[in-house]
């Protein structure tokens, strides 16, 4: 069993999507380890997504994601990373899988509906930076 982190993202959570995505995750085989609704500071955007600092397209990705509530979740089964990334589909709506995430739901390549962990390292900061331990059930 591996977890991995998901957020979905103020464009979908404005769309109501929510409840969409939450059934594709189920459906998909992930058991929901942890789940809530909250909205982002900048500081907290600005430190989440700190790794792409130096990309032009950073500023732009801290405002979208501080723009509305997030839904952020914790999501286990086998192989829980690789199979939340192929759930979501690419990042660029454009080149997404149908049935995917992304191609169901994103807008563009910056509203692209949900995040996901792309590694065992970044899973392992990113669940507690949302998630005591308390919190995962
Ligand atoms: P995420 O981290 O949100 O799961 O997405 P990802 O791994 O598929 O993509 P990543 O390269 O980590 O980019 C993080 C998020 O930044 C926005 N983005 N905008 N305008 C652009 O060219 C651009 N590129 C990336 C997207 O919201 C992307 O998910
Ligand atoms: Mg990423």
């Amino acid at each position: 069993m591996q977890r991995t982190f998901g957020i979905i993202k103020p464009d979908a959570v404005a769309a109501g999507h929510t409840g969409a995505i939450l059934a594709i995750i189920e459906k998909a085989g992930f058991r929901i380890a942890g789940l809530k609704m909250t909205r982002l500071s900048r500081a907290q955007a600005e430190a989440f997504y700190e790794v792409h600092k130096a990309r032009p397209f950073y500023a732009s990705l801290v405002n979208f994601m501080t723009e509305g509530p997030v839904v952020v979740m914790v999501l286990e089964r086998e192989n829980a990373i690789q199979q939340w990334r192929d759930t979501m589909g690419a990042t660029n709506p454009a080149n997404a899988a149908e049935g995917t995430i992304r191609k169901l739901f994103a807008q563009s390549i910056e509203r692209n509906a949900v995040h996901g962990s792309d590694a065992p390292e970044t899973a392992a900061v990113e669940i507690p930076f949302f998630f005591p331990g308390a919190e995962l059930l």
